[in-house]
């Protein structure tokens, strides 16, 4: 009989987490305006709210937290950690900074002038806010492939080159850089292809552009390519990472996903006049250049992190579990984009709730329902996240609509996919009692998604 599979990790640790009442969650939903960000952590009792920061550490990283040197200059932690980055991306310049939305800040403020257009595949939230409060533009190319959910795609988190080619052909001189988030978050997790990064970085040297990578979940990316693209079946992950960065020109990096810590990030590049340009918003932003927002012990386990999530067994074991979960999911007939997402299912929201209209809302209605259904909190991804254009003021739903389930790395079981699955099959089950959605009592101008106020309409 063949062996079945199980995770490439047993547990040393472990953290309690606890149910609620359907009455307790109404009650706390209320006083959280309908906003599960609004929620207490221990009111919810599995959190897929995000995969960002939220994964359990090995025996290896906590080893090298004790090792960590907080020399203000010059710690041998950072040279640790720009060591490991040089290996694994082929970026010789590394500034350290507290998150991913802080490389953002840093490196947009020495590259973003207002009236700039950056075009790239579906700017995550952060990116896109730090373009428009710099009073540039964010153009969207992702594959149209993208926007059927119900389409079995491998690489539905490609740029379309064709869209790319006539933002360039157009305002050519209004471009500072292209970029590329790897994986496609805002699409569902959906990986870019090798073959797509290679065309990008083409069209990009075709109009003397540089290109940086969002490189989030680079590592998850490179799985995606060895596992689906023709030609990388027999490639290591790192040599598959050393592949995908040779088409980029510096990268963004939360390393609070793929590099496996709670807290941290940093900008890599090969352009040491990008780094020039970059060192003089991080000190008085982040810190100085050897730290950027960061401990020597965050630099120190984020080296190791870096090490250990670009090996196969890692990757595979993370993968099948949001596999797993989709699986599940097939069985009780709960559409989301498909295939699976490498760090999360993608619910589509708009199959389901087919009565809510989508001025109300219907992707936040059904993370409202998930939670008072199980105490699962998942996260709108959808109408909400999407803020209102910045020139008309209107909402904006012409994208898709989903609630995410962001599975945290190395945190649950197998068996807590199995509840997340029920739980959502039971409120697919009675979807078409569910006629009306919310409305919003108060929203930020940007990001409103975090602190937005809302109401039921029902
Ligand atoms: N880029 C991508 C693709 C992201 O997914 C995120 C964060 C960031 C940049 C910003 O990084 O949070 O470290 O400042 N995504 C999280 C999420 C928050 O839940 O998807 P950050």
């Amino acid at each position: 009989m063949e062996l079945p599979y199980a995770e490439s990790w047993k547990i040393k640790m472990v953290e309690p987490i606890v149910k609620s009442t359907r009455e307790q969650r109404e009650l706390w939903l209320k006083d959280a305006n309908y906003n599960v960000f609004q929620l207490r952590a221990d009111q919810v009792y599995i959190d897929c709210l995000t995969d960002s920061g939220t994964g359990a550490m090995s025996d290896r990283q906590w080893a090298a937290l004790m090792t960590g040197d907080e020399s203000y200059a010059g710690a041998r932690s950072f040279y640790e950690l720009k060591d490991t980055i040089a290996r694994i991306t082929g970026f010789e310049y590394v500034i350290p900074t507290h998150q991913g939305r802080a490389a953002e800040n840093v490196l947009f403020s020495a590259l973003i002038k207002p009236g700039d257009i950056i075009p790239g595949n579906s700017h995550f939230d952060t990116t896109k806010g730090h373009i428009e409060s710099r009073h540039a533009l964010a153009v969207d190319c992702t594959v149209d492939e993208a926007k059927d959910t119900q389409l079995e795609a491998p690489f539905k988190g490609n740029v379309d080159i064709k869209k790319l080619e006539n933002v360039l052909e157009h305002n050519s001189d209004k471009i500072p850089f292209i970029i590329v988030t790897i994986t496609n978050n805002t699409a569902g997790g959906q990986p870019v292809s090798l073959e797509n990064l290679k065309a990008v970085r083409a069209l990009a040297d075709k109009y003397g552009k540089r290109v940086i990578f969002d490189s989030a979940r680079f590592a998850e990316n490179a799985y995606f390519i060895k596992v689906r693209e023709k030609g990388y079946e027999d490639w290591t992950i790192k040599d598959i990472c050393l592949e995908i960065f040779k088409n980029a020109d510096g990268m963004t990096m939360s390393a609070k996903k793929d590099g496996l810590v709670n807290m941290g990030g940093f900008i890599a590049t090969r352009h040491e006049d990008w780094y020039e340009s970059a060192k003089k918003y991080c000190i008085p932003f982040e810190g100085y250049l050897t730290y950027g927002g960061m401990n020597g012990r965050d630099m120190a386990a984020l080296a190791v992190g870096l090490d250990e999530n670009t090996e196969y067994d890692m990757l595979h074991t993370r993968i099948h579990q949001v596999e797993y979960l989709a699986k599940k999911l097939d069985e009780y007939g709960v559409p989301y984009q498909r295939p699976a997402g490498g760090h999360a299912i993608f619910v589509d929201a708009s199959l389901i709730l087919t009565k809510v209209p989508k001025e109300e809302f219907p992707a936040q209605t059904l993370t409202v329902e998930l939670y008072k259904e199980a105490g699962i909190r998942g996260c709108e991804i959808g109408y909400i996240l999407a803020d209102r254009d910045p020139v008309t003021r209107e909402n904006r739903f012409d994208g898709l609509d989903f609630v995410r389930l962001a599975i945290p790395r190395r945190t649950y079981t197998d068996n807590h996919m199995n509840v997340i699955a029920a739980a959502l099959k039971n409120v697919y089950d009675r979807r078409n009692e569910i006629k009306r959605g919310l409305k919003i009592v108060w929203e930020a101008e940007l990001m409103r998604h975090f602190t937005v106020k809302l109401e039921p309409l029902a």
